[in-house]
């Protein structure tokens, strides 16, 4: 997901894999992006598509759909994906290799541009958070709809991210057929607002040694607050921050910051 560490082709192939069996657990935001998609009625953005969860079901849906990420790996999946799907909804997708930070694609030709599932919070520092919100907005042509989309840990996950074990799943990989156990550490240091997260995935037949890939993420949490401002300061209306996927409005307990904003 990243290009944090070194890491192999067949590393980095694997990880994009399963991301992919992370996914099996739907996230629940499809409907959103679809709904506004609708709205928005033109070309669609999306940056740090990844293996194309949220983009392909888009363009499968009609829209024209550009997904950009920095992980080549993430990209293949993408494509295959949208070679499986075939037809129009092949046509309707387009794939760029490039950083969020660096991506100069024409100014205002997007009707909804979108950073999803805590894409946002894999940018190291505030700054460059705020930039990519910028990047965003800039792509947008007027009355464009952007929406950024970030996990709001409470106090109860963050007393856990004291680099304790935890067991997230063991889940068959519907691809490979292999049963995947998959175990995560988590750190959170206050002062930075960063979670350094090490994830172990397992995987093996029965009676055959398994084999083991380790990922590792730092994560720079993103107050409601903060992507407020961060929508604000790229020039954007602020339509709504809701705290979950039906747009409720964000309040104590809520998991998500989801920023909903238009171009003037
Ligand atoms: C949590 S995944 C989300 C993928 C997809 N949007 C989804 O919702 O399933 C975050 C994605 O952002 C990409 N990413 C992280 N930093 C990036 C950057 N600076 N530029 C481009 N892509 C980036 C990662 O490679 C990864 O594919």
């Amino acid at each position: 997901m990243s290009d944090r560490w070194p890491r192999s082709p067949e590393e980095a192939t694997a990880l994009a894999r399963l991301y992919d069996v992370d996914m099996l657990e739907d996230p629940g935001d499809l409907d959103l992006y679809l709904a506004l998609a609708e709205r928005a009625g033109g070309a669609i953005l999306e940056l740090g598509v990844g293996t194309g969860r949220v983009a392909i079901p888009l363009a499968a849906a009609g829209h024209a759909v550009t997904g950009v990420d920095n992980d080549p790996a993430m990209l293949d999946r993408a494509r295959r994906r949208g070679r499986a799907e075939g037809g129009a909804t092949h046509d309707l997708l387009t794939l760029h290799e490039a950083d969020i930070r660096d991506l100069r694609l024409a100014d205002g030709a997007f009707s909804m541009a979108f950073i999803a599932l805590n894409s946002l919070l894999l940018l190291p520092t505030r700054e460059a958070q705020r930039d990519a919100v910028r990047t965003m907005a800039g792509h947008l042509a007027p009355g464009g709809i952007a929406i950024v989309d970030v996990w709001q840990p409470d106090a109860d996950d963050l007393a856990r991210f004291d680099g304790r074990v935890i067991l997230e799943y063991p889940r068959r990989d519907p691809e490979s057929g292999r049963l995947v156990v998959k175990v995560a550490s988590a750190l959170h240091d206050a002062s930075t607002q960063i979670v350094s997260l090490t994830t172990i995935y397992e995987e093996g037949d029965p009676g055959t040694p398994p084999v083991r890939w380790l990922r590792q993420d730092r994560l720079r949490l993103v107050s409601a607050d903060e992507l407020r401002g961060f929508g604000e300061d790229a020039g954007l209306e602020v339509e709504a921050l809701a705290g979950g996927y039906d747009l409720e409005p964000i309040g104590p307990g809520s998991e998500r910051a989801i920023l909903v904003a238009t171009k003037g």
